[in-house]
């Protein structure tokens, strides 16, 4: 008998229901326990109030393996769609833990795919919430084959539309590639985890016994490996962190960021800018707060803060314009280069000029870091990235040289020779080849020897080569540098050289696509 009308509009109204209550009570509350949200509730908390469409909350697997066909749940596990942040159109996808373990079957794959390419189509960023115990086990090959199709496309999407991994629960296997092709990985403390095989396996396989706090927590991806972009207090702080990071990105590589009102800088800025650098060459001071002392209201959001922190990244505004800054940190390890902050630093680089965000390089540098272990790990390949990224940038770039910039390293920082736009240095800045004791030993050896006290030879040989070099004057005769500024006028010249800056057109040679030293 076919049904009536309120019959019908009844089993729409009854679907919906249904869908709402994802795994059931019993597993929401089991997630709440463990200081989790729900996918729903993440989402809510995302997306500005009311503007969540949903796409296939409908849709259910068609499985039969072990018992499989008794658990066939609306939606299947991940809830996807799009809506708005800060009224900007995104596209999310939000695994849900309560049904299978947010396991990824082939049909919740192609949800994902699905909005995967609308995002493309349309030029948005794509949010994943991810929670998920990997692949649906019962399934085998057909849900390892809805990871690949995934990886596909955050392949093709990368550099076209944002892409942003929040790590919401325990992700095992094939969950961890996806987010870790796509642009930022967000963690939450003590409740998200990332591992390509758990502790268990390991017990197993290698007899380590290690937590999964201390194989793929939050603070382990942030501090030790650098595979997680933010380490996060919870999930509400996680999902605030994504709304802040979007604002200072593009919808799309097409776009520019948008300009935001100017904020000034913080009080009293000029005069400490003046007072930072201290009196010896070899004492630390902080790059950060040099940052903080020149961008719109001191506000430096900073990504991998705690990882390789010799190298600061990070987004800020400058005359409400959206910049991303790469700068040595003096205040660790006196600003080197390693191999670890070589390859943070040029992904971050990569990612801007992806999406049209301006870069600011403020330099304090004493070069590459020696040593065995660098070497050995090859930091002539991984230092070569940093290398290869900036100089492939387009973007406006602009360079600032507080004091040391020695050896490759002063050619790295975004040269003028490998298109640095703007290059200013401070009074303090010291452009050499190398310090100028170690150039001393090298080209007064046999002076020195030869001395009736060589330590004083040394020390006479060494002021020689620093009174000649340890400045900004030969660079900014051979116009290598294009003002010399006092500290206190850096931000008024950076507001005017990005906004001179702005429509800036530079372009790579034609090709299919190029092999950066991965
Ligand atoms: C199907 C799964 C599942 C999975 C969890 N569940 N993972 N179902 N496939 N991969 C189900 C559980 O049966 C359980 O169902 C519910 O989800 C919650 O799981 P629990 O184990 O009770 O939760 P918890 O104790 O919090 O442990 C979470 C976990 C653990 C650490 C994720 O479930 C786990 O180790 N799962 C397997 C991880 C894994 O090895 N995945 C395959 C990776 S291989 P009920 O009905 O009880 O609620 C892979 C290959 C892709 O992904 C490679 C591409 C490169």
């Amino acid at each position: 008998m076919t049904q009536s009308k309120p019959e019908k509009f009844e089993k729409l109204n009854q679907l919906r229901e249904e869908a709402l209550k994802q795994g059931g009570d019993k597993r929401i509350e089991a997630q709440h326990k463990k200081g989790k949200l729900s996918a729903r509730e993440r989402l809510d908390l995302l997306l500005d109030k009311g503007s969540f469409q949903e796409i296939g909350a409908l849709v259910k697997h068609s499985s039969t393996n072990f018992g499989l066909e008794s658990q066939r749940y609306l939606g299947d596990g991940v809830i996807t769609g799009y809506g708005t942040i800060a009224g900007r159109t995104v596209y999310v996808f939000s695994q849900d833990f309560t049904v299978l373990g947010g396991s990824l079957s082939k049909a919740n794959a192609e949800k994902i795919c699905k909005i995967m390419d609308m995002a493309m189509q349309n030029g948005c960023p794509v949010i994943g919430l991810n929670d998920s115990g990997g692949a649906r086990i019962q399934e085998g090959v057909e849900s390892l084959g809805g990871y690949a199709d995934i990886f596909l496309r955050n392949t093709l999407a990368s550099g076209v539309v944002p892409q942003i991994s929040a790590i919401m629960g325990p992700c095992a296997g094939g969950a961890v590639y996806s987010p870790a092709i796509t642009d930022f990985i967000l963690m939450a403390n003590h409740t998200s985890y990332m591992f390509v095989t758990g502790p268990n396996v390991l017990k197993t396989v290698t007899h380590e016994d290690v937590t999964q706090e201390e194989l793929g927590g939050a603070e382990t991806h942030s501090s030790k490996s650098g595979v997680a972009h933010l380490c996060c207090e919870n999930e509400i702080d996680l999902l605030e962190n994504i709304k802040r990071l979007l604002e200072y990105i593009p919808q799309n590589c097409e776009e520019k960021p948008f300009n935001s009102n100017v904020v000034e800088a913080v009080d009293g800025a000029e005069e400490k800018l003046d007072e930072i650098i201290p009196d010896s060459s070899s004492k630390p001071y902080s790059m950060k707060e040099v940052i903080e002392l020149i961008v719109d209201g001191g506000e430096f959001f900073e990504i991998q803060g705690n990882y390789s922190e010799n190298i600061r990244i990070g987004f800020a505004r400058i005359g409400g314009r959206s910049i991303g800054i790469v700068a040595n940190e003096p205040a660790v390890l006196a600003g080197v280069l390693s191999i670890n902050a070589s390859r943070k630093a040029a992904r971050f680089v990569r990612f801007c000029d992806c999406f049209n965000i301006p870069l600011l390089v403020c330099v304090d540098v004493p070069g590459f870091l020696p040593g065995t272990d660098q070497e050995w790990d090859g930091i002539i390949i991984h230092g070569a990235k940093l290398l290869y990224a900036l100089a492939e940038a387009t973007v406006p770039k602009v360079t600032v040289i507080t004091r040391k910039a020695y050896g490759g390293a002063y050619d790295v920082m975004n040269s003028k020779h490998i298109r640095g736009d703007m290059n200013f240095a401070w009074p303090t800045a010291e452009i050499a080849v190398m310090g100028s004791k170690g150039a001393a030993e090298i080209i007064f050896r046999k002076e020195i020897a030869a001395a009736d006290d060589p330590k004083i030879a040394l020390e006479d040989k060494s002021k020689d080569y620093e009174d000649t070099f340890a400045n900004p004057y030969l660079a900014a005769e051979k116009g290598y540098i294009d003002e010399v500024i006092y500290p206190r006028e850096t931000r008024q010249r950076l507001i005017r050289a990005f906004d001179m800056l702005k429509h800036k057109v530079d372009t790579n040679p034609r090709k299919k696509h190029g092999n950066i030293p991965l």
